[in-house]
């Protein structure tokens, strides 16, 4: 592919391409819409992602250009225009990006070309939009000798999201891409930045990755919505008890003060919160202990609550993951990332894995009446140069 991407890259800009970076999509194991919450979540940097290839110029044009958009054709600005525009479309994710690094690092003096192309399937709550911020970032690190940490350029994703692309999102997707190791997921907490990494290894059984291929729509609404009641629920409890995040709270706790939330919608959603938080502590423990079918029951109960109480699920993903959840060999399967389409994850049986593609497609083709994707691919590290 990189081979190809060069060849690309000469014939558009004219130019030989300086630095190529790789950023990786991402799944999450445990711990869904805890991340505003200030809770934990337990993700995995995965082996599809977005590759890239820059060269500065010795003007203030920026040029971007995705093989995967190639009907948009090139986007170009100056590095005075860096405003959201809808126009500008996927562009707008590394024009927030060139945004406000550029307002960091003054250095940043001229423009320059970028190619991208990238195999995460857009949509699939895979991460693809913080994997080519953070891809954007690193690929200006390299092109302007940046002094830039790696969890900088995180907050400067994150910011992106919530400040240009309006979406009110936390920080986990960016901090996985960014800090992601081989192999390894990451057990972080959001209210601290703590972090530590577990071996990604299950013993005989494996992570397949379902695509509903249902793109996603309103998804940026409902998620700020969710958002937004989780923060009324908050306000709510704290009349009485002096804390600063759903994520402070044991369930035992939540249990004792939950009436002073009057609204039953948002006492359910406090309620997933809470014990999504308990559940991605106690799977990071089984990880550790190699207790996988501990473990797999933790993913059942994540959808469950994610289905009932948080209502981010919808009929593609639960058809996907309940009819994984009774195959053979599956020991567990959830939706992973925002929800309301994109992705499940099932830890199956390595022996077992065309007998769940099998019965899902089946299940999922008679429902839905189109059929699922599925993607077995090993943990990758975070952004790096190539
Ligand atoms: C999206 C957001 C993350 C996180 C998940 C849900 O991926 O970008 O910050 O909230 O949804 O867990």
């Amino acid at each position: 592919m990189l081979q190809a991407m060069h060849q690309k890259f000469e014939s558009l800009y004219g130019v030989k391409a300086e630095v190529s970076a790789f950023a990786p999509g991402r799944i999450n194991l445990i711990g869904e819409h805890t991340d505003y919450n200030g809770g934990y979540v337990f993700p995995a940097a995965i082996e599809l992602g977005t590759y890239g290839l820059a060269s500065k110029r010795d003007d203030r044009i920026i040029q971007l250009y995705s093989n995967n958009f190639e009907d948009i054709g090139i986007i170009t600005f100056t590095l005075e225009e860096l405003r959201f525009d809808s126009k500008h479309d996927w562009a707008n994710y590394p024009k927030g990006v060139i945004k406000y690094l550029s307002q960091e690092f003054e250095h940043i003096d001229s423009g320059f070309d970028v190619l991208i192309e990238g195999n995460i399937p857009n949509g699939a709550s895979l991460s693809s939009s913080a994997s080519i911020e953070l891809l954007t970032g690193w690929l200006m690190k390299a092109l302007f000798g940046l002094d830039l940490e790696r969890l900088q350029l995180i907050q400067i994703g994150q910011t992106v999201e919530n400040k240009f692309m309006g979406v009110n999102s936390g920080i986990m997707d960016q901090f996985i891409i960014g800090m992601g190791k081989s192999e390894h997921a990451i057990l972080l907490d959001t209210a601290t930045l703590a972090y530590d990494y577990v071996p990604a290894k299950f013993g005989d059984y494996v992570i397949s990755i379902m695509n509903t291929n249902k793109r996603r729509s309103l998804t940026e609404s409902k998620y700020n919505e969710r958002r937004a009641e989780c923060e009324d629920a908050l306000a709510a409890l704290q009349q009485q008890l002096d804390i600063d995040a759903l994520g402070e709270l044991s369930f035992e706790q939540f249990e004792q003060h939950q009436k002073l939330i009057k609204d039953k919608v948002k006492l359910r959603r406090a309620r997933h919160a809470v014990t999504e938080n308990e559940r991605t502590l106690k799977a990071h423990q089984y990880l550790k202990e190699n207790d996988f079918s501990s473990f797999g029951q933790l993913l059942n109960a994540s959808h469950a609550s994610l289905k009932v109480d948080y209502e981010v699920t919808g009929i593609e993903l639960d058809t996907l993951a309940e009819t994984a959840q009774r195959v053979e060999g599956v020991l567990g399967a959830r939706m992973t990332g925002a929800g309301f389409a994109g992705c499940a994850i099932a830890l199956v049986h390595k022996d077992s894995i065309k007998h769940l593609e099998d019965e899902v497609s089946h299940a999922y083709k008679e429902k839905i009446g189109y059929l699922p994707s599925f993607y077995h691919v090993g943990i990758s590290d975070g952004v790096k140069i190539l």
